[in-house]
């Protein structure tokens, strides 16, 4: 038995592979492109035995045919994505490449591929497809979080990217009667996150004294979710959850952006000294059009049917990622390629906001 893991190189799948193989999983085959984003490095000290990366594209329907053709798996944990908000509104054709029209491919193929397995097997199959909040939209302060009935309203071409997908993936389970599950999960953080992302960027430019981009007023609100957790209520919906359902999947730490990178540079302030509080770096930016406000994540259907509940408190999980920066110093390096510096030039190279531009931000 075998199970294969779509993006297993990034950020949740290493997560994901790692905590499998520790609870004693099957082995795992990862499809992963290897884009800017997904590091073979991460999946180097894995058992050669109980893992195997075959580097390609989702939407490569040969090569994912060849896949399930050899390993047979008994179930898809479908987490490759293009997955950067400000990289989709840079540029959305890969967007909508990978996520929508490489998710197609690769439902068309284990559609194939179900089609054709014996009745026991076909019962124990599963396709579970990691998504996002994001495609529920923005909240305003009062509006109750998002549940699984919450319509998709995205506002961002990866969100928009991603529902799309979500959509597919419904589709198919409707369509086709594929036993499919979704997981849309709030945001994540923890190791091995691409530098690129809220809380790593400031971990990083707060090491090297450079400035932490805030955008807007800083006062948008995400629900943080710590990595392992989530890699953990994965394998329990793919365990426990009803074919053809939807599982939201929150952290229960609403924080605004403000107060995480507050609490980031109080943590660097204690174990990387630099004579000034780290908090003086903070530099408001240019806001990212259509930014969301707010994601809150009702997870009762979670906690009620899967029986599953975060363990990690946001306290220890940002204490926990800020140590695993600070000790991974290689691994920080081997992720900043001439390409990842070009984007931060791209991205963050223009002029920060005057004091008048700041002052009717607070307005
Ligand atoms: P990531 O960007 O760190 O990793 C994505 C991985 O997918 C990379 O290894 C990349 O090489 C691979 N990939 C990209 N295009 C591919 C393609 N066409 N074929 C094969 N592999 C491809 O992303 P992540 O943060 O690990 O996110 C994983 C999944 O979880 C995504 O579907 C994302 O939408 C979803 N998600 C992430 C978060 C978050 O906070 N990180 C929150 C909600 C949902
Ligand atoms: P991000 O990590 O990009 O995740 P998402 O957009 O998927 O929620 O951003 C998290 C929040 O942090 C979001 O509100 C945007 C904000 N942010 C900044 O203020 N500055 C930054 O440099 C980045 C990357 C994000």
């Amino acid at each position: 038995m075998t199970i294969m893991v779509t993006g297993g190189a990034g950020f949740i799948g290493t997560n994901l592979i790692i905590t499998w193989l520790a609870q004693g999983g099957e082995p795992v085959v990862t499809l992963d492109k290897l884009t800017y984003a997904g590091n073979s490095l991460n999946l180097n000290l894995l058992p050669k035995d109980r893992h195997t990366l075959i580097v390609g594209d989702i939407g490569d329907r040969e090569l994912v045919r060849k896949i399930l053709t050899d390993y047979k798996p008994r179930a898809i944990l479908n987490l490759a994505a293009e997955t950067h908000v400000d990289r989709s509104i840079d540029g959305p054709g890969t967007f909508i490449e990978t996520n929508v029209v490489g998710t197609f491919n690769l439902l068309e193929e284990v559609r194939r591929h179900y089609g054709a397995l014996e009745i026991n097997d076909a019962e124990n199959f599963r396709f579970l497809h990691v998504s996002t909040d994001e495609v529920y939209g923005s909240l305003g302060p009062q509006d109750p979080p998002f549940t699984e009935k919450t319509a998709f309203a995205p506002n961002s071409p990866y969100s928009a990217s991603k529902a799309a997908s979500d959509h597919l993936v419904r589709a198919y389970h409707i369509s086709y009667g594929l036993p499919t599950l979704t997981t849309n999960c709030s945001n994540n953080y923890g190791p091995y996150q691409f530098p690129e992302k809220l809380i790593p960027l400031m971990i990083l430019n707060g090491l090297t004294e450079k400035p932490l981009p805030v955008y807007g007023d800083g006062q948008q609100i995400r629900d943080w979710l710590f990595v392992t957790d989530h890699a953990r209520a994965i394998i329990e919906v793919l365990n426990k959850g009803r074919v053809g359902e939807t599982y939201n999947i929150g952290g229960g730490a609403e924080k605004s952006n403000l107060e995480v990178i507050r609490s980031i540079c109080t943590l660097l302030d204690q174990r990387k000294p630099i004579g000034r509080p780290h908090a003086d770096l903070i530099e408001h930016i240019r806001d990212r059009p259509g930014h969301d406000r707010r994601y809150a994540i009702d997870s009762t259907k979670l906690s009620s049917e899967i029986g599953f509940n975060p363990q990690m408190d946001f306290e220890t999980g940002l204490s926990t990622t800020v140590n695993w920066y600070l000790d991974n110093p290689s691994w920080v390096e081997s992720v900043q390629s001439g390409a990842y510096r070009q984007w931060l030039d791209h991205h963050y190279g223009k002029a920060p906001l005057n004091g008048q531009e700041i002052d009717s931000l607070k307005s």
